[in-house]
């Protein structure tokens, strides 16, 4: 997967090079630029931002520098992603339909945000997704950013050594997962629940299984209502 990303402080970028993130960089399975939007500014001053139409508190980011940069890193296979608050729930499945995608082109935005017709002059040349990582406001995208592209490259084939922790975590299948223990059996007067100790795998499957229904109903009684009762089983029902 392609990756570009705009922003005006590319120093916030610098953790993208550790860990599994860096890896998979090391490895091209994300191949990952960082660009200034300053680049694409022609004034002495590198002028990116100026004062809202209609008056009102703080600075709108202005569209010449950004409909430079998006004419000189977009392609037929772009997508736009822009994160702000005003965007749709970042969520798991969202964080799978990005992971899908050959290119995606990150528009980090500073102040108020970015001057609404660079996004809707995007959107007549490609998919355009606004993104919100909650109900809470960031100093701008680039946090968020960070954020997206950690939960989209775990995803992407090979970054992971054991794919099958993908399908066990929390969200990967509506709950929250179950609580995890290593060793030692006993530490300051708390023991790991027996049954995790058994090597009985049927009985510790149903088990994590109920942790994670009593869990997400505790909660986050939100997700279980969004579960589809296909999905349950008879024992899931008495839990
Ligand atoms: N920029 C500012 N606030 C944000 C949020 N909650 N999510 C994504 N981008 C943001």
């Amino acid at each position: 997967m392609r990756v570009d990303v705009v922003s005006i402080f590319p120093e916030y970028f610098a953790p993208l090079g550790l860990s599994l993130l860096g890896k998979a960089r090391a490895e091209s399975r994300l191949e990952l630029a960082v660009h200034d939007l300053r680049t694409w500014t022609h004034d002495v001053h590198r002028t990116v931002d100026d004062t809202p139409y209609g008056g009102g508190a703080g600075m709108v980011m202005r569209p010449e520098p950004w409909g430079e940069a998006l004419d000189a890193l977009a392609d037929g296979r772009t997508r736009l992603v822009v994160p702000a608050p005003t965007g749709r729930l970042f969520t798991q499945d969202l964080a799978h339909e990005l992971a899908a995608e050959e290119h995606l082109l990150f528009a980090c935005g500073r102040y108020e945000g970015i001057d609404q017709r660079v996004l809707d002059h995007a959107a007549g040349r490609m998919p355009v997704t606004e993104v919100s990582l909650g109900d809470y406001v960031l100093f701008g995208g680039e946090v968020a950013v960070l954020v997206m592209l950690e939960a989209i490259t775990r995803l992407l084939p090979g970054v992971l050594g054991n794919s099958a922790s993908l399908d066990e975590e929390s969200h990967a299948n509506g709950l929250l997962e179950a609580p995890m223990y290593t060793k030692p059996a006993v530490w300051r007067e708390l023991e790991v629940p027996e049954i995790l100790r058994s090597g009985d795998h049927g009985k510790i499957a149903r088990w994590r299984r109920d942790q994670a229904l009593l869990r997400t109903a505790a909660r986050r009684p939100d997700l279980v209502a969004a579960l589809d009762p296909a999905t349950l089983d008879k024992k899931d029902r008495a839990t």
